[in-house]
């Protein structure tokens, strides 16, 4: 569906702070790398008006099929996923910037079976996962036997959905918020977990219930986030890692993860009608 053989039509859907980084690269850098914009869509359409063109703006999302896109970028809400993922798939690739959403097994299979019947593939960027790929190499070689997760993040960077960190006070340190399997923690805190819900695609085999994630709050992290992975294979085979990613106070993502959605966005060029982690 590309204008020409060499440029893809990028459609964005959401024009947050992910959504409004990627349609300032697309329109500087794009046309260099051969990337188009075919429409931006926001709830609020105001907040579009004076930086996207407005014959780029797309005001009703039900009609995103016109605007003949080669992918689709979720950046908004998991609730879009469920509500538009399967459409989108009908269509274009799908880069889902809210994987959390794929903790819904019914959703996920369904996203699945879109994917394969239309050729068209479901990216899952990796967004501040290190070392995705190998997990995703040694799930498909059946050598990967656990994978826990833990983040820690200053309190004013978790967006929860329960009450469990309304109480905290500056200087309180370190406190566990939650520990458990990745399709316990995505409804608890789908705007903090989609490293995990990247994660968990890439071990398949483990999948939501099996990947374990914690979240802390540490007051002490002030300038950055910090994700840990730990991966255990055959024979005491493991790897650890740990990596800190700068972030400003209240910052639900940190600043490297803009840049790894943008080299998740290059490779976008369609593999398949497959789960893809990008
Ligand atoms: N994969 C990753 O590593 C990663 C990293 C950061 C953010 N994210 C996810 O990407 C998405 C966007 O992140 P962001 O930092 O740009 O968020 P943001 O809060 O800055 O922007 C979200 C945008 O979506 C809109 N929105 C929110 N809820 C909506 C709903 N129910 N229906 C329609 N529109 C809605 C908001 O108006 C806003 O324009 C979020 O779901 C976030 O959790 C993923």
């Amino acid at each position: 569906m590309a204008t020409d053989a060499s440029t893809l039509r990028i459609g964005v859907v959401g024009y947050g702070h992910l959504g409004v980084f990627l349609v300032e690269k697309i329109l500087r850098d794009g046309p260099r790398l051969g990337l188009i914009l075919s429409f931006v869509w926001n709830r609020n359409p105001d907040k579009l008006k004076g930086s996207v063109p407005a014959e780029l703006i797309l005001k009703d999302l039900s009609s995103f099929a016109d605007r003949r896109s080669d992918v689709i970028v979720e950046v908004c809400h998991p609730h879009i996923v469920r509500k538009f993922g399967v459409h989108f798939l009908s269509q274009s690739h799908l880069m889902v910037g809210s994987p959390s959403a794929l903790s819904d097994p019914d959703l996920n299979q369904k996203l699945c079976q879109a994917s394969l019947q239309h050729a068209n593939t479901l990216y899952v960027p990796s967004g501040a996962l290190w070392g995705g790929q190998d997990i995703q190499r040694m799930n498909d070689s059946g050598t990967l036997k656990a994978l826990f997760i833990r983040m820690s993040k200053h309190p004013s960077c978790f967006r929860l959905t329960g009450d469990i960190l309304t109480d905290w006070t500056e200087g309180e340190g370190r406190r566990v918020l939650f520990s458990g399997s990745v399709a316990e923690l995505c409804p608890l805190a789908p705007n903090n977990v989609n490293t995990m819900a990247a994660a968990a695609v890439a071990a398949g085999t483990l999948g939501f219930t099996g990947v374990r994630g914690e979240i802390v709050s540490d007051t002490k992290l002030r300038d950055y986030h910090v994700v840990e992975v730990e991966v255990t294979g055959p024979d005491g085979f493991s790897v650890n890692t740990v990596r800190r990613n700068p972030a400003n106070l209240g910052a639900v993502t940190g600043t490297a993860t803009y840049n790894s959605f943008w080299n998740s966005l290059l490779t976008c060029k369609g593999h398949g009608g497959r789960v893809y982690l990008c």
